[in-house]
C-alpha cells in the first residue's frame, strides 16, 4: 500500500460490501446467467468509484468501477483498494479478464466478499491477484450470493454444469384473465402490450444470443423476431425456430430484408429429421438454416435435444418468444429459468392461461412494475 494510504476497517468495508451486494442485484434480470456484482474503488479511506455489472455480455463491475475512478480526477497513483463482492474473473469470456484490469489500474489490495462458486474458475483469481504482488484477501459474510445472486448458484451447480443448456428467459404478454391472445376485434387481433412495452421488447431480444419461438406463433403471427430501434445490437439474435413438419412458408415476413434501425440474425428452423425436400430447400433458398434433429413421444422436436444442440451452438442466454404450447413444454420439462409476463389492462381472450407457472411459491427475487398502462412481473423461476 502507499504511504498515503488510509485502510478502511474489517466493519466499514463489510457495509461497503452490502451497500455494493445490494446495489448489484437490481441488474438481475438483465445479467442473467452472469452474476450481479458490485466494485468500488478506494482512494485514501474514501470510495471514489462505484460500478456494477449492468447488463448481459457488459463490463464487469470491476471494470466500471476503474471507469469511474478515470472520470472521479483523483490520479491514479492515489487509488489503493478495490473492493468487489465475487471473486474477479481471471478468463476471457465476452469481456477481458478483470484480474488483468486490476493489475494494470496500479491497485495494491483488492478486497473480495464472495469466492467464486464455479468449480472451474474458483480460487484462480485470488491465486492470480497474489502472483502478481498485490494483497488479496476474503471478506465473507457481508454480501453472500445466496442473497446478492441466487441465481448465478443454480448457473453453477454441478448438475448443470454436467449438461449444460442456456439460460431461458420466457417473455410473453397476457391479459387480465391469463390469456396470450386477445379478445377478439381488439386491437390488431394479435397485440396485447402497449408501445411502451413492445419497446422494451426490443431492449430484451438485444440483450440475448438467440430468440426461440414455435410454428404456431410463426403461423398465426408472422413475426419479424428482429431488433428494432430504439435498441441497437451490435450482433442481433439468431432466430430459432421449432417446426417438425417445415409449415414455415419461405413467404413469412422472419425472410424480409432488414430496414432502416432494423437488425436481423440468421433464421434456424429445427424440424424432424428426413425433412421434406421440397420444403427444405424452399427454406433454405429463402434464406433459412434447417437442422434436422430427433422427435419426442408427442411428435414434438425433443426438448432436451434442442437444449444441447443451442448450446453446442454457442447461445448462453435465449429468449423464449412463443404460444403457449412451446412455453408450457419448456415450463414441464423443467427448462425456463427467468420469465417476463407483461399484463394488458384488456380482459378476456383466447388460448391456455399460464397462470399457475406463476403461482408465488415457483417465483424468485420477484419483480413488480409497471409499462405504460400494463403491468410486468419478472421474476427467476425456483426448481
Ligand atoms: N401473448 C404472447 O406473448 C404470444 C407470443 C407468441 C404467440 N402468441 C399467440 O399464441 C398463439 C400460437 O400458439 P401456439 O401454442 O400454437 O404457438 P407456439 O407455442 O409458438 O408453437 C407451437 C408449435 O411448435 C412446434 N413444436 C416443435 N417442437 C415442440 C416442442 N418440443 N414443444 C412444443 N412445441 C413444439 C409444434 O408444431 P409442429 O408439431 O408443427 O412442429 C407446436 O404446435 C397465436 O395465437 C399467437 O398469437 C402469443
Amino acid at each position: 500500500m502507499t504511504a498515503l494510504s488510509i485502510p478502511l476497517e474489517d466493519t466499514e468495508l463489510r457495509s461497503l460490501l452490502h451497500e455494493l451486494g445490494a446495489e448489484a442485484a437490481r441488474f438481475r434480470f438483465d445479467v442473467a446467467p452472469n452474476p450481479c456484482v458490485g466494485a468500488a474503488i478506494l482512494s485514501r479511506g474514501k470510495v471514489i468509484a462505484r460500478g456494477f455489472h449492468e447488463r448481459w455480455g457488459g463490463d464487469h463491475a470491476e471494470v466500471e468501477a476503474l471507469e469511474v475512478a478515470t472520470r472521479s480526477g483523483v490520479p491514479r497513483a492515489e487509488w489503493d483498494t478495490l473492493v468487489v463482492t465475487l471473486e474477479p474473473c481471471s478468463t476471457r469470456g465476452k469481456t477481458g479478464p478483470c484480474t488483468q484490469a486490476i493489475m494494470e489500474a496500479g491497485i495494491e489490495s483488492v478486497v473480495i466478499g464472495s469466492v467464486d462458486p464455479d468449480p472451474r474458475h474458483q480460487g484462480q483469481g485470488i491465486r492470480f491477484l497474489e502472483d502478481a504482488g498485490l494483497e488479496a484477501r476474503f471478506l465473507t459474510g457481508a454480501a453472500p450470493l445466496d442473497e446478492v445472486t441466487p441465481h448465478f448458484l443454480d448457473w453453477t451447480c454441478q448438475d448443470r454444469l454436467r449438461r449444460p443448456y442456456p439460460w431461458i428467459v420466457a417473455k410473453w404478454a397476457q391479459t387480465a384473465t391469463g390469456q396470450l391472445s386477445p379478445p377478439k376485434g381488439h386491437g390488431d387481433g394479435r397485440t396485447i402490450s402497449s408501445p411502451e412495452a413492445l419497446e422494451q421488447v426490443q431492449h430484451l431480444r438485444a440483450s440475448v444470443d438467440a430468440i426461440l419461438t414455435g410454428v404456431g406463433t410463426v403461423v398465426a403471427d408472422d413475426p419479424r423476431l428482429t431488433v428494432r430501434a430504439p435498441a441497437r445490437t451490435p450482433q442481433a439474435p439468431d432466430r430459432i425456430i421449432l417446426d417438425s413438419g417445415l409449415r414455415t412458408s419461405p413467404d413469412a415476413r422472419l425472410f424480409d430484408a432488414p430496414e432502416a434501425g432494423e437488425s436481423a440474425g440468421p433464421i434456424r428452423i429445427l424440424c424432424a429429421t428426413g425433412p421434406d425436400r421440397a420444403r427444405e430447400k424452399g427454406l433454405i433458398v429463402a434464406g433459412a438454416g434447417v437442422h434436422g434433429l430427433r422427435g419426442d413421444d408427442r411428435r414434438f422436436l425433443n426438448l432436451r435435444g434442442i437444449m444441447t444442440w443451442m448450446w453446442d451452438m454457442g447461445y448462453r442466454r435465449v429468449l423464449l418468444e412463443s404460444g403457449p404450447t412451446l412455453l408450457e413444454a419448456c415450463f414441464e420439462a423443467g427448462f425456463v429459468d427467468q420469465v417476463r409476463v407483461v399484463t394488458g389492462p384488456v380482459r378476456g381472450g383466447r388460448g391456455e392461461s399460464l397462470g399457475a407457472r406463476l403461482q408465488p411459491a415457483k417465483l424468485g427475487s420477484r419483480r413488480d412494475g409497471e409499462c405504460g398502462p400494463d403491468s410486468v412481473l419478472e421474476a427467476f423461476i425456483v426448481r
